[in-house]
């Protein structure tokens, strides 16, 4: 095993002075390649702000954040944008799909911010085929449902082979049944590319097994999902 993510005594503070929110407070922990990881926690307790540490939006206050073994913290902003791109890859609750373009330009996106145009087609129509979606890859973006765009948006967090997959809440917009769905090809597609998967939730009850629960509450990290076997994480 391999470890992917390791953070450090991570600690957010937005804001100065007597308006400021304490929002992550000396998190550590770390994640091994391949691990599906759900974060859950009540609303405000500082999930987001978590995620978005880990996929290099914002910086900690205090702490440090490495990937694939590299300290990110003194990596400067150009340095972290192409990082970030080749190394992480993001779903969201809204599929964040560009309407104006077609299924497979939308998956494609990241490969050209990468500058990487080699097998890119072909690695898309591949992971198209496997999210379900071949028969819709010349449709605009608009033009599908939100189970398919959100399949969609799956293929795009996977098409740079990234080290990490980040999702916030990635079936918040969906039906329970299509919510289902979504989190079977999630977890199935992380089993057949051994691909480590980071999934911030209300939705508890729908992933079902899973390789670890991470409860995060008033900006501190424990391991497991319920209070008697929960372990803080320091
Ligand atoms: N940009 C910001 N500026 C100031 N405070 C913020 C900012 N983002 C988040 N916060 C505060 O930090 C705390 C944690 O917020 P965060 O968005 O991480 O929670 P969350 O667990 O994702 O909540 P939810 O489940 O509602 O999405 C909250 O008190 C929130 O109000
Ligand atoms: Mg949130």
């Amino acid at each position: 095993m391999s470890k992917v993510l390791e953070i450090n005594n991570v600690s957010k503070i937005y804001g100065t002075g007597e308006n400021s929110v304490k929002a992550l407070d000396n998190v550590s922990f770390s994640i091994e390649k391949g691990e599906f990881v759900l974060i859950v926690g009540s609303s405000g307790s500082g999930k987001s702000t978590l995620l978005n540490m880990i996929g290099l939006l914002d910086r900690p206050t205090n702490g440090s954040v490495f990937i694939d073994g590299i300290d990110t913290t003194h990596l400067s902003d150009n340095k972290i944008s192409s990082f970030r791109n080749r190394k992480l890859g993001f779903i969201f609750q809204f599929s964040n799909l560009l309407s104006d373009l077609t299924v497979l330009e939308n998956v494609l996106l990241p490969r050209e911010i990468a500058g990487t145009n080699d097998s890119s087609e072909k690695n898309a129509m591949e992971l198209l085929k496997a999210v379900g979606l071949h028969d819709q890859i010349n449709k605009r973006a608009n033009k599908i449902s939100g189970g398919q765009a959100q399949r969609a948006a799956i293929a795009r967090g996977l098409i740079n082979n990234p080290s990490v997959v980040l999702a916030d809440e990635p079936t918040g917009n969906l039906d329970s049944a299509t919510s289902d769905k979504i989190v079977q090809l999630m977890k199935s597609m992380a089993k057949k590319l051994n691909q480590t998967f980071i999934v911030v939730t209300h939705d508890r009850e729908h992933f079902g097994n899973v390789d670890r629960v991470i409860t995060i509450k008033d900006g501190k990290a424990f391991e497991g999902n319920l209070p008697s076997e929960i372990e803080v994480l320091t």
